[in-house]
């Protein structure tokens, strides 16, 4: 019975349209719904269910169940059958929403008046978000300010235009601490100080934001936290990787290139074009050649045995993917083996790529900075003096004649001998046995151990081989041994055609085409990256993966406008963050309950900011900063600071030799990085392990890391320092000290509860160490002993490490 209602309705409807329409037209009318709704699914190229409608024949071939187009006949069509909904789904589009019953109505039509396609009549596949070039969007200007979220700029009004779409309301701005410290965390991943915190909330100019903002963008430490992000992309680390895993003692020139290159701003073109290509530039400087280190970051088994054009190979075939990914977003690596699956990309093309990189071959270039050679002169400064005593004392032994006790000696035991013999050899023999000699000698070996040694750094660079070139070919299902056809250096066919300068394509004619006027992705890439960084989540939420299996722009609109700004702005990233965190969306309080009726929506929409846990490096720099324990040294080689002692007992083979004096208290991205044994606490914060680039971190919640707060030497000794610091600045008031300690950790004072609940702590270890007496291995006064700890609680507060 109700199948029966159910058909005579469709009849009925369909006996309605047809009464007077003029016939359908495929070109008009039936291709632009294959061309929107179908054939991101159904192409020549990705053909779900063995589909395509592309073209006639395709069609007319049909798919797994067979024939799905009937001419003629709608009622035995599955392809129209796959339209109708029922319970408001429809089989196809498959996950989307269904056609409108026009829509469905035009291809019944067209089925039963034949299904008429003409054959020369070939649709185009749709083309995806991020390949379609990029065009300004208009400014959606008109839309009315309201309370509490003034328009700033454009990407206010963008933000406002889709909060309005949706009928969300804006969350109210963050209160001046939260800001400013959100804003130092973003910029230089260091906290404010409690003055500048004091400063900030007192200085009611409408300007002193902005100030704020270029003081930080113009701080050295800057160019350490964006550098940290760039590090991640560029996969950096301090060994080799594989089993064998050497050090490469001279890896931090290339980190400290990186933070050099945007402590200046370097364009990011620029500094696209030094990191692929400075060795193939006019006239390459040493800093071009050192650039190139960025490629040079990939792992590398050279162990005895393996085969090592295998590993050259798999360094090729990282190169290829990580350009792919941090200027392309795109996962070229799945067109290694086989044609890409999801994203337009085929094998063929993946070697042309391959080939930019399978002639660059590494060499050392010398980089001794002025800073090692200072340090060296410094240490024999120290050395030397030491030394020229020492040789003095030696001279006082020097003989020239024997006592005479020991010529009897020598005479007696030559005993008629005719031979003549070596005085002066005798001479030296016995200045080893006066009394002292022996002393001076050890004295004298042990100090030459001490010399300074002169430095010698080596950076690893690019150079392109010039003779005896390799040719590339594809490697048959990603073997290198099987040879498939014969390449040449070249870029995608989806992407705009490369240009080349002279003879062959070079990675300088790849840099350059990752940036010319039309290339549609790197512009995307780029500044979703820099929003990703400012926000916790990026326009695109999978920053590395702009192809059909990506996420798709929350925004794109606003992603489109960025992008064409970072262009039109000359690729700086100042002034890119600049923009951004001067927006009133940058500046929203990041409560999840700000707007309380939005209490359980999320925020894609970014009707707030966003709070979270900062990265595993931010996490020690707040611990240094906050106890007055940092070393605010920039750039140089890494640093060994103390490991808990399980780590080194565990691997007798950790060569950990600890960093010696201030050195150690330096910041968290100059921990060396060894990839076989990286520092625990960094993987425990979810640092990444640098075998391939990373665009996004894991931010993952364990009891582990609270552990690592409570145990970690590094830690404790922070909670020490701070606490004797605040006790030698308030001796007598310990209302003072706890408030200094807040605002040092938190930048806010604490709330009379928490005053309480500390002082009471406080009050604990103070009485604990009556009753029971100071433990053996604490020289503490009972004071500091209950101030340390009242440091220890605060640190390990959820607040300290969070950005909000
Ligand atoms: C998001 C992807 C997607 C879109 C868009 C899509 N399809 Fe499909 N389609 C599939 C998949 C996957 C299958 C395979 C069967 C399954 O998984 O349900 C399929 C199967 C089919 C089949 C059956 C093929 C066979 O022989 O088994 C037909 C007919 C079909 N689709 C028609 C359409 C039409 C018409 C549209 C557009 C209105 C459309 N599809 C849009 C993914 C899609
Ligand atoms: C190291 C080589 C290699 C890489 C890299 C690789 N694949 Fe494959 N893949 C294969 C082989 C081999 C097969 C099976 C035979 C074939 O289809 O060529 C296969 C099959 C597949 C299939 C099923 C084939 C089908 O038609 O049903 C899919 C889907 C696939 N791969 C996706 C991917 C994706 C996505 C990536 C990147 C994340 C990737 N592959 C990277 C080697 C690789």
């Amino acid at each position: 019975m109700f199948v029966c209602v159910l058909t005579i309705v469709c009849l009925f409807s369909a006996t309605v349209f047809a009464v007077g329409a003029e016939p359908v037209d495929f070109q008009r009318d039936v291709a632009p719904i294959f061309q929107q709704r179908c054939l991101s699914c159904h192409n020549d190229r990705d053909q779900r269910g063995g589909l395509s409608l592309q073209s006639a024949e395709m069609a007319r071939n049909g798919g797994e169940s067979g024939t799905v187009i009937e001419p003629g006949d709608e009622a035995s069509s599955y392809l129209l059958e796959s339209l109708v909904p029922s319970d408001g789904n429809a089989e196809m589009p498959k996950g989307a929403s269904p056609l409108d019953a026009n829509e469905i109505d035009i291809i019944r039509r067209w089925i039963a008046e034949g299904a008429v396609w003409p054959n020369e009549l070939v649709l185009d596949p749709p083309v995806l978000w991020s390949l379609q070039p990029i065009v300004r969007p208009a400014v959606p200007w008109d839309i009315t300010e309201t309370e509490g979220f003034p328009i700033r700029n454009q990407i206010d009004a963008f933000v406002a235009h889709r909060h309005r779409e949706a009928g969300l309301q804006a969350a109210p701005p963050a209160d001046r601490r939260t800001l400013i410290r959100r804003l130092y965390l973003d910029i230089t991943g260091l906290p404010p100080s409690p003055a500048t915190v004091e400063a900030f909330v007192a200085d009611t100019e409408p300007s002193a934001y902005e100030r704020l903002v270029d003081e930080l963008l113009s701080s050295p430490h800057y160019g350490e936290r964006w550098g940290r992000y760039w590090l991640d992309l560029a996969r950096y680390a301090d060994s080799e990787g594989y089993l064998g895993d050497a050090l490469r003692p001279h890896a931090w020139v290339y980190r400290e290139w990186v933070i050099d290159a945007i402590n200046r701003d370097q364009p990011f073109d620029q500094f696209t074009l030094e990191q692929l290509a400075g060795d193939l530039l006019e006239h390459p400087t040493l800093e071009q050649k050192v650039a190139t280190g960025f490629h040079r970051n990939t792992l590398r088994n050279t162990e005895a045995g393996v085969d090592l054009e295998l590993y050259r190979t798999k360094e090729i075939i990282d190169r290829v993917n990580t350009t792919g990914m941090v200027w392309l977003g795109l996962t070229l690596g799945c067109a290694e083996c086989h044609d890409h699956k999801n994203d337009p990309i085929s094998q063929t093309e993946f070697y042309r790529l391959y080939a930019f990189f399978n002639n660059a071959d590494e060499v050392g270039v010398a980089v001794t900075r002025p800073w090692e050679t200072a340090e060296y002169e410094q240490g024999m400064r120290v050395w030397r003096p030491v030394w020229d005593e020492l040789v003095a004392k030696l001279q006082r032994f020097e003989k020239h004649d024997l006592s005479d006790a020991q010529s009897e000696t020598i005479s007696e035991s030559l005993a008629g001998s005719s031979e003549p013999f070596d005085w002066k050899t005798i001479v030296e023999f016995y200045r080893t046995k006066e009394p002292g000699w022996e002393e001076v000698r050890a004295e004298i070996d042990a100090h030459l151990k001490q010399k300074p040694a002169a430095p010698r750094t080596r950076a690893r660079a690019f150079a392109e081989r010039t003779k005896d070139r390799r040719e590339t070919f594809v490697h048959i299902r990603g073997i290198y041994t099987r040879q498939g056809d014969k390449v040449d250096p070249g870029t995608p066919v989806i992407l705009p055609p490369l240009t080349t300068r002279s003879g062959g394509a070079d990675r300088l004619d790849l840099a350059r085409w990752l940036f010319c006027e039309d290339n549609p992705l790197t512009a995307r890439v780029a500044v979703n990256r820099i929003w990703q960084h400012l926000f916790g989540q990026g326009l695109v939420a999978t920053p590395n993966d702009f192809g059909n299996q990506g996420a798709r722009p929350t925004h794109p609109q606003l992603l489109d406008w960025l992008a064409t700004e970072y262009r039109r702005s000359g690729w700086s990233r100042k002034a890119m963050i600049r923009l951004i965190v001067t927006s009133s969306a940058y500046r929203l309080s990041s409560a999840a309950n700000a707007v309380l009726s939005q209490e359980h929506v999320g925020n894609q929409l970014l009707w707030r900011q966003n709070s979270y846990r900062v990265s595993a490096e931010i996490v020690r720099d707040l611990h240094l900063t906050a106890s007055g324990l940092l070393d605010r040294t920039i750039g140089r080689r890494g640093v060994r600071p103390p490991l808990p002692a399980f780590v080194t007992e565990v691997g007798r083979s950790v060569q950990w030799p600890v960093s010696q004096g201030g050195e150690q208290y330096r910041r968290g991205l100059y921990i060396f990085f060894k990839r076989t044994v990286p520092y625990p606490m960094l993987m425990t914060f979810d640092a990444p392990d640098s075998t391939i680039s990373c665009s996004r971190r894991e931010r993952t919640n364990t009891p582990l890391q609270a552990l690592t707060l409570m145990n970690d030497p590094v830690f404790h000794e922070c909670a020490q320092s701070l606490g004797r610091a605040v006790h030698q600045q308030h001796p007598n008031d310990l209302s003072a000290a706890i408030c200094d300690i807040f605002l040092r950790c938190l930048a806010r004072l604490p709330t009379e509860q928490e005053r309480k609940v500390l002082d009471m702590a406080y009050q604990d270890v103070l009485r604990i160490r009556e009753t029971e007496g100071q433990p053996a291995d604490q020289g503490e006064a009972p004071e500091v002993a209950a101030l340390i700890t009242v440091a220890r609680i605060v640190m390990n507060l959820d607040e300290f490490i969070t950005r909000d």
